[in-house]
């Protein structure tokens, strides 16, 4: 399948006549999209779902785009090449703006290891709406856990280019969270996330 990107022509952007503040009202919420980066393994699924769920118990309408999931159907063309992986991210952003715009609250799971690529979904969502969630928890630990079998397949050389292994993860330099699960509890991560959205 090509990856060429042919912009579309001939195309005309229609205003909703719903407004953003209607939309807030309404849900009784502000959306916002918490960004999580990490390694595989590092809790970035896990504490994902919980606040899904933390929220909803709180009334707050949230949703969670995580990689593998989104791999299964949207991005099932992807593979793991930095082209692939930018591409993942790019389109996971641009759904994530179009959630937000509804309304919700969007909690994106992706290992996104590339700072370039994490500071287009910043500009995609809008710095707004978008907070950066490192989820530290190191290598060594990530790797013990070990919870797909995948690292030891990287290490027997059986998965090239995996994150941490073969793969380069570039840590961020001023996330606006940093929560390392090799640490802290689920539920210390979750209500500092809490706190984050307000
Ligand atoms: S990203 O780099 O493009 O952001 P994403 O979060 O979507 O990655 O997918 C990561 C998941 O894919 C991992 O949790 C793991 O289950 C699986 N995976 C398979 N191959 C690789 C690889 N080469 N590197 C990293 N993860 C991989």
């Amino acid at each position: 399948m090509s990856k060429e990107i042919r912009k579309s022509s001939n195309v005309v952007w229609t205003e909703s006549h719903v407004a953003e503040s209607q939309r807030r009202d309404h849900l009784a919420q502000k959306p916002l999209t918490l960004w999580f980066t990490g390694l595989s393994g590092a809790g970035k699924t896990t504490l994902g779902f919980q606040l899904e769920k933390a929220l909803l118990e709180t009334g707050k309408l949230a949703f969670v785009l995580d990689g593998d999931n989104v791999r299964h159907g949207l991005n099932r063309d992807l593979g793991f090449s930095s082209i692939d992986r930018s591409e993942n991210i790019r389109r996971v952003a641009e759904v994530a703006k179009l959630m937000n715009q509804a309304g919700l609250i969007v909690i994106v799971s992706l290992i996104s290891p590339f700072a370039e690529d994490r500071s287009m979904a910043r500009h995609i969502i809008g710095s707004e709406y978008f907070r950066e969630v490192y989820i530290s928890t190191p290598l060594e630990v990530c790797e013990i856990r070990d919870p797909k079998g995948l690292y030891s397949r990287a290490r027997a050389g059986e998965i090239t280019g995996f994150t941490g292994v073969s793969s380069p993860y570039e840590a961020p330099s001023c996330p606006d969270v940093s929560l390392d699960t090799s640490t802290m509890s689920v539920e210390s991560c979750i209500s500092k996330l809490i706190r984050v959205i307000g």
